[in-house]
């Protein structure tokens, strides 16, 4: 199709004269090659290669008619970067290809997304469309395969499919006629016929009050022998501790039945305390583990405040995580392949009395931190002057705060933990992810030091020893 080409032509050229760039670009996160990316899509293993497709704007650094991007590895460390996947050149899919997920079968690889489309008043359509490839590269679409339903506006997206008990099932984000939030449940034979099942979480079905005016990015999986429904729900209200960002991102964990298409379940829980984590996906790998990733940022979030838009880039993605359920509560862990990053170690043990201490001795800005702290103290860690970590023993609770992207004024973000004993952080230049006590809570945000090296800064309320290890971590490779 000779417009598809020429659309594909000019993003080429973008890539070629911008390459995310400047002293924030990440070395072991995805990227935009130009442009704005924001969720992760598409993420499967097929014939031993993983596959991160996620949503791209080419052309520049806000949102609009979107495009899969493509990158793929075999071990998340070499990485190939392939044409994009899927471009916005047809009626029903032109004013975006938008969120959705991929499954293998029978030798293909079959993308289902949103076709977004939007008339001349702003009105919009949404359709779920199917595109499907043989090689894991070119992909042909196929157009709509399920339509509106009845009762919801066009805010209906992002489709998530998976097979279970002899079917495919397929859920959507969506919004109800009178403006609340919820989970539409479908049911195929074949990824082609699809048969609605009606809603299966949200206001008037399993919950009795409204909870947030959109559902976006939903995920349904079994892990640990719970069934959990990942959700990015709109238009919560802040409370204390609690539902601190623009958008939310957690999850609902009960019990699913195939045999009725019936979710019951119990309160929902954020899974990240940090200031730009959003529409996260997983998927099961071969080897049997639920991997997440999510988009490292939050729609209508200061977006246009982030530096890296002056280098002609904007947002990255999560490093991938290893999903387990432990005592009804989700643990998140870097996948085990990141310690191939690992390069320089360092190790010390910091007495902190009453003034604050510098370790010296580390000054890599891509770096992975561990530290052991003592349970019953209150303190705080400073990264690169800029990243504050404090743990509250009294209150229970942590906090971490930055500079505001707008402002420059302090802002934090602080949730309730029941202990912080252990800390784990990847450091990626412009990026901090922190994971308290093997991964039971999380933290995700972007960071903008101006301070080349890695600096750690301790301070403690009451004399309080911390045992660092710390590596200097290597980019990833590109083909
Ligand atoms: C979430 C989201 C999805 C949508 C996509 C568009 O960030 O709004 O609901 O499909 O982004 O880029």
């Amino acid at each position: 199709m000779k417009e598809e080409q020429a659309l594909r032509k000019e993003a080429e050229q973008i890539i070629q004269t911008v390459e995310a760039a400047g002293p924030f670009r990440q070395q072991f996160h995805l990227v935009p090659p130009a442009g704005l990316m924001n969720d992760p899509n598409g993420l499967v293993q097929w014939q031993g290669v993983y596959h991160v497709f996620y949503q791209w704007m080419p052309f520049h650094t806000g949102h609009g008619s979107k495009w899969w991007g493509h990158a793929a590895t075999r071990d998340w460390v070499h990485w190939e970067l392939l044409p994009p996947a899927l471009a916005p050149v047809h009626d029903f899919e032109k004013n975006g290809c938008y969120s959705g997920s991929a499954v293998a079968h029978e030798g293909f690889l079959y993308l289902f997304y949103t076709g977004n489309v939007k008339d001349e008043h702003g009105n919009r359509t949404s359709y779920q469309c199917v595109a499907v490839s043989s090689d894991g590269v070119e992909f042909e679409k196929h157009g709509p395969v399920i339509y509106q339903p009845e009762g919801y506006t066009a805010h209906v997206r992002d489709p998530k499919v998976w097979f279970e008990s002899g079917f495919w099932w397929l859920v959507i984000g969506a919004q109800r006629l009178d403006l609340e939030g919820q989970v539409l449940l479908y049911r195929s034979p074949d990824l082609w016929e699809w048969e609605y099942l009606g809603p299966l979480a949200g206001k008037g079905v399993t919950l009795g009050a409204s909870f947030g005016y959109m559902w976006e990015c939903p995920d349904f999986f079994e892990l640990d022998g719970s069934r959990v429904l990942l959700i990015s729900p709109q238009g919560l209200e802040a409370e204390a501790y609690r539902y601190q960002n623009q958008y939310q991102t957690g999850i609902f964990a009960g019990e699913f039945s195939p045999e009725t298409g019936t979710f019951s379940h119990g309160r929902f829980r954020e899974i990240d305390l940090g200031f730009e984590f959003y529409a996260p996906q997983t998927f099961l790998d071969e080897r049997g583990r639920r991997l997440l990733i999510g988009w490292m940022g939050v729609p209508d979030q200061q977006e246009q405040a982030q530096p890296t838009i002056a280098d002609g880039w904007v947002h990255c993605l999560t490093a991938p995580r290893e999903l387990t359920m432990q005592n009804g509560h989700l643990y998140q862990q870097p996948i085990e392949e990141y310690r191939q990053l690992r390069k320089e170690h360092a190790s010390a043990v910091v007495a902190v009395d009453n003034e604050a201490v510098v370790w010296q001795s580390w000054n890599a800005a891509v770096a992975e931190v561990y530290l052991d702290v003592e349970e019953d103290k209150s303190w705080t860690v400073s990264w690169r002057r800029y990243f504050h970590i404090s743990y509250d023993a009294r209150e229970q609770t942590i906090t971490f705060e930055r500079p505001d992207l707008e402002t420059g004024a302090p802002v934090c973000r602080t949730g309730r933990v029941n202990s912080a004993r252990s800390i784990r952080c990847l450091f990626d230049r412009s990026s901090a992810e922190v994971f308290v006590n093997d991964g039971e809570y999380v933290s995700t945000s972007r960071i903008f030091p101006e301070q080349e090296e890695g600096e750690l800064q301790f301070s403690a309320e009451a004399p309080a020893v911390f045992h660092v290890d710390a590596w200097e971590l290597q980019s990833l490779q590109w083909e």
